[in-house]
């Protein structure tokens, strides 16, 4: 199965940014797409105007820390759309601090949501994409983890943890039945900086996304890339950056 038409693809931080961008170009190239995130009212507005248009989207109020509601998405797609093609565990936070900083609760939330998110994502569509056959794990990782910058350790450090442990996912899945792909983008205009407390640290960000960043939709292009691959083909590990950005 090769293209984009005709998949069924979820996808987690749908309600803004990368996520969102996602879910409008592949439900606008064919796909049924589920869109999750905790803010539910968003997502109805959104699958709201692709239904308008004749295209097929569901919403699933999901936060990604909690296994159960990964779980209810992957269902809900799954009694919806008939099968689950595509997860893209996309849903993320930017709590960026210094070390000296301690901020040991945005250390916390960075880890629930950026990496126990995914994980909770790969347990929750794993038996779907093994009882089908087929199924394609693509998650939003990021150039913080390959270009180590001040302010970003925590957040690039557990980035590379989920390019780690996609990278295993892929070498222990060379039966053909899952595909594997980690999209590390660069800068990417978005509402990522909100998620930032220290406020001259948010403003810093704001301002390098208003200077040289990307939009979204060039990494929902990416994301595009990979999944319209045939099934024999994995876009395993892309980067997609400002051409501006150092
Ligand atoms: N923007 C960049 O420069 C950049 C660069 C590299 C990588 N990334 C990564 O790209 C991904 C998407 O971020 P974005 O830039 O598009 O930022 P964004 O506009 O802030 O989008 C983040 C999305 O994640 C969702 N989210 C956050 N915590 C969640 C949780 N616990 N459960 C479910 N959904 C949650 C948010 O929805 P709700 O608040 O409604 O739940 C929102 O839809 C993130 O993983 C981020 O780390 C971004």
């Amino acid at each position: 199965m090769a293209g984009i038409d005709g998949k069924v693809v979820a996808i987690t931080g749908a309600s803004s940014g990368i996520g969102e961008a996602t879910a409008r170009l592949l439900a606008e190239r064919g796909a049924s797409v589920a869109l999750g995130a905790r803010r539910l009212d968003r997502l109805d507005v959104i699958a709201g105007r692709l239904r308008d248009r004749g295209l097929a989207a569901i919403t699933c109020r999901t936060d990604v820390t909690r296994s159960a509601d990964l779980e209810r998405l992957v269902t809900r797609t799954v009694t919806e759309f008939g099968r689950i093609d595509v997860l893209v565990n996309n849903a993320g936070i930017s709590r960026i601090s210094p070390m000296s900083a301690l901020d040991t609760d945005g250390w916390s939330a960075m880890i629930d949501a950026n990496l126990r998110g995914v994980l909770n994502g790969i347990a929750a569509a794993m038996p779907a994409f093994r009882r089908q056959g087929r199924g394609h794990f693509v998650t939003t990782v990021s150039t913080a983890g390959l270009k180590i910058t001040p302010t970003m350790a925590v957040y690039g450090g557990v980035k590379n943890a989920v390019r780690t442990i996609l990278e295993g996912l892929r070498q222990e899945s060379t039966d053909g039945v899952i595909r594997t792909t980690s999209v590390s983008p660069g800068y990417v205009r978005t509402e990522l900086a909100e998620s930032i407390h220290d406020l001259e640290l948010r403003e810093r960000i704001r301002q390098n996304m208003a200077d040289f960043a990307i939009p979204p939709e060039a990494v929902a292009r990416t994301i595009a890339f990979a999944i319209e691959q045939p099934d024999d083909v994995e876009i395993s590990d892309i980067v997609v950056r400002p051409t501006r950005q150092d």
